[in-house]
């Protein structure tokens, strides 16, 4: 490996350089390979990793699954209900306890500061799985996703992020989009764009990776000429379910229809989303949201979602490619 990024936690896509970043891409891309050839080779054999889901989860945890599978790893999954963290004991205390036990540990959760903490004091990798902040692996698989569909270098590549971009998905995409020099539009109403403190350092980082960052009120102005077109949900897990009125509001000119693909000016632009997604009203959410507010899509219609423009899948599968390289590159 030409850079060694062993022991080191992935907490933040920024814990990375832009060059740890392209050594990740191109080691979830071997290792896609070697599992679709049949010829993978195990770096994992032996090691015990313990997968932490304080939020519910299903491709973060099965992507992790698959991956320490595959490498010949052991994992241990630990919900919220399933350990005495924040019941009965502390953070730091738990985050000891599973440090002499495990070699690695992945968290989803809340708050940025309590992935930080485990890291902290567990003394072993710890990879965010999503806070309420950043969702640093989600985006690895995305950088993978473009590359692989866009068939050019990240640099030649512009995505717009629509929607909610003042969480996780928002923040990380901006980040990432920014390290790898792309060209970056966030589409959202001023109320949810990323914090000013993070869009500075982004401006100032875009400077040194040549990077283009935009951020705009107007979804058809920012769509103009991009490759992809990506959102996300507009109340994200763990806020309250009386948000949903305000945000409907406030996102629906947003949402991600056919009108919003044609604007791209591109036959080519792909539909992305992080996944799970609100198309249909065949979700428990959905249904309630349709009976209260009326409306049976949300974030993105279903004949978008439906479309051969959608490359969902294709992220939801690089999860497990990319998890699996973090994994390889921090422990193997
Ligand atoms: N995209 C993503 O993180 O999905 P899960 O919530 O199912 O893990
Ligand atoms: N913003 C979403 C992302 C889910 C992968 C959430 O936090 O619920």
């Amino acid at each position: 490996m030409p850079f060694n990024l062993r022991n080191r936690s992935l907490l933040n896509m920024q814990d990375f350089s832009p060059r740890d970043i392209r050594f990740l891409i191109d080691l979830a891309a071997e290792l896609k390979r070697a599992k679709y050839a049949g010829n993978e080779i195990p770096r994992l054999t032996g090691k015990n990793i313990a997968l932490i889901f304080e939020k519910t989860s299903t491709r973060t945890r099965c992507a992790f699954e698959v991956a320490v599978h595959d490498q010949g790893g052991h994992v241990t999954n630990i919900d919220s209900a399933g350990s005495q963290l924040g019941r009965k004991e502390s953070l730091r205390d738990t985050a000891r306890v599973l440090g002499r036990l495990y070699d690695g540990i992945e968290y989803r959760g809340f708050h940025q500061t309590t992935v930080e903490e485990l890291a902290q004091f567990s003394h072993v990798p710890v990879w965010n799985g999503l806070t309420d902040e950043f969702h640093p692996t989600q985006v690895l698989a995305d950088l993978l996703t473009m590359e692989e569909f866009g068939q050019k270098p990240l640099s030649e590549l512009s995505f717009c992020y629509l929607g909610d971009a003042r969480f996780n998905m928002g923040n990380s995409l901006l980040v990432g989009g920014v390290q790898m020099g792309m060209d970056v539009r966030i589409a959202a109403p001023r109320a949810r764009w990323p914090h000013d403190e993070l869009v500075a350092q982004m401006l100032a980082l875009a400077e040194t990776t040549g990077a283009r960052v935009t951020l705009d009120e107007d979804p058809f102005v920012s769509v103009d000429g991009v490759d992809f077109v990506y959102t996300d949900v507009w109340v994200s897990m763990g806020e309250p379910l009386d948000v949903w009125g305000e945000r409907i509001e406030l996102l629906r000119p947003y949402q991600v229809n056919a009108a919003l693909m044609k604007a791209t000016g591109k036959p080519r632009a792909r539909f992305m989303h992080c996944l799970p997604a609100y198309h249909t009203v065949e979700t428990e959410i959905g249904q309630q949201i349709h009976e209260k507010y009326g409306l049976s899509e949300l974030e993105v219609t279903d004949d978008v979602f439906e479309s051969d423009a959608s490359i969902v899948f294709s992220q939801a599968e690089n999860r497990m490619h990319t998890i699996k390289a973090v994994l390889v590159a921090t422990l193997g």
